[in-house]
């Protein structure tokens, strides 16, 4: 009975973690030039496996995992399979909005999730960041021509409202006045809820 209760419970508060809304940052900041890298992945956080051209998802089946706290232990949930191959193969989606490149480089393994664990004919894509949740910018190689060229934007949460905040970068290899250099993007109060299937 009380079993039963736990597992309940548990389901509850998972749900709740990993629900969208309050306590999560969806897509990260763009900075032209620029790449990301994480070297600690929150738990709550939310890798979204993506199908290599070819490949879908196989219906019925969640291409999710989340990073949770199992009684003290933070790991990633697994997927065995997430992607078919598809003999219908048709030409690919129209392309999004620009992104950064996002790298996750464990530095710290108590209390934060490593990287992933490869699931065959997928790409791994964080895609839902929890509050506190830190993003390492930095120019690319050749576009670090003056400083700043590396800041952190980290996911905040006030008056209910999440939000990355702002960076000040300038990925650039241009040497000329800085008065022509795209300023930094100002962002704030965004919930930043981006659908992506
Ligand atoms: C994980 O959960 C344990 C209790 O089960 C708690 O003591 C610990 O602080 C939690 N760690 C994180 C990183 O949430
Ligand atoms: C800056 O980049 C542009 C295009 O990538 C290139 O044509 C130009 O030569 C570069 N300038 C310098 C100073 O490296």
């Amino acid at each position: 009975m009380e079993l039963i209760f736990l597992f309940l419970w548990g389901l509850l508060r998972s749900g709740e973690a990993a629900g969208h809304g309050n306590g999560k940052c969806f897509a990260p900041l763009y900075i032209e030039f620029a790449e990301i890298t994480i070297d600690r992945v929150m738990v709550g956080s939310k890798v979204r496996y993506k199908c290599e051209a070819g490949y879908r998802r196989i219906p019925g089946e969640s291409n999710f995992i989340v990073c949770i706290n199992d009684t003290g232990l933070i790991h990633w949930t697994t997927k065995a399979s997430v992607c078919e191959r598809d003999s219908r193969a048709t030409s690919q989606q129209s392309e999004r909005k620009p992104e950064n490149p996002v790298t996750i480089v464990p530095s710290d393994t108590a209390g934060y999730c490593g990287i992933p664990s490869p699931v065959e004919h997928t790409t791994p894509r964080v895609t839902e960041y929890a509050v506190g949740q830190e993003l390492h910018y930095k120019c690319l190689h050749g576009y670090d021509a003056r400083p700043p060229t590396s800041d952190i934007s980290t996911c905040k949460e006030e008056h209910g409202k999440t939000f990355w905040t702002r960076l000040s970068l300038l990925c650039t290899n241009d040497s000329k006045s800085g008065e022509e250099m795209t300023q930094p993007i100002p962002v704030t109060g965004s919930t930043g809820c981006f659908a992506i299937d």
